[in-house]
């Protein structure tokens, strides 16, 4: 399932986050330096080498905006979350079809992640730039996005994804991944679907009875589904 979560960061921390980055200098390194091997042959792009300071700042914003959106939370069920990490695409930069990996090291603690969402989230406004599209293909097809600046896409990280060559202009991304508490994305699926319908039952003070069974069979499903 793909998601869309609008406005995941305001103007002004976009604002304070792209500030962090133009004045990042020499903390932006090639991107292949955390490629795999199949990464490292289609990946052309800069990104924040993860252990710089500016690195740190960056993340902050970021994970903190995550924390705090109940729509990410229902979707991506979060575990834990990779720290952010942030890309740089300029004229003839892109970074061809891959599937990332599927467990990672985490920068911080050195203890394994299992990738199973992936997350872009775009900080150029996309009148400034041509091409850079995310395109990811899924069950039904290939989906393409290019979104406002602060908006967040979020997939299930076995999709076959790419960027495509930017023409004009920076892109300029946010990435991270999401270990979530339900690995299978069709069940986490069928969890985000339910708790939609429940909020909108909630909201529109539906038979509290039958409100309350969707809640508790809601758990139940979480329960039984989660890997902690
Ligand atoms: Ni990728």
């Amino acid at each position: 399932m793909l998601v869309h979560l609008p406005q995941v960061l305001g103007p002004a921390e976009l604002d304070q986050l792209r500030g962090l980055l133009d004045h990042a200098g020499d903390a932006w390194i090639d991107g292949r330096a955390t490629a795999g091997h199949q990464g490292a042959a289609v990946k052309f792009n800069q990104q924040i080498d993860e252990h710089a300071e500016v690195a740190r700042s960056c993340q902050s914003i970021v994970a903190s905006a995550l924390e705090r959106n109940p729509l990410f939370i229902s979707a991506a069920l979060p575990n834990s979350l990779y720290p952010p990490m942030f890309n740089r695409y300029g004229v003839g930069m892109g970074f061809g079809a891959h599937v990332d990996g599927g467990v990672r090291l985490h920068p911080h603690h050195g203890t394994k992640f299992r990738t199973d969402l992936s997350a872009t989230l775009f900080l150029s406004d996309p009148a400034t730039y041509d091409g850079g599209d995310l395109q990811i293909e899924d069950t039904y097809g290939t989906h393409s996005a290019k979104l406002p600046a602060g908006d967040m896409v979020l997939y299930p990280s076995t999709s076959l994804h790419q960027v495509t060559p930017v023409t004009r202009g920076v892109r300029l991304a946010c990435f991270t991944w999401v270990q979530s508490l339900v690995a299978d994305d069709g069940e986490r699926t069928l969890l985000f679907q339910l708790d939609n319908a429940v909020q909108r039952l909630n909201e529109s003070g539906a038979d509290e009875t039958a409100r309350r069974t969707l809640t508790g069979l809601y758990h139940n499903l979480l329960r039984k589904w989660t890997q902690i």
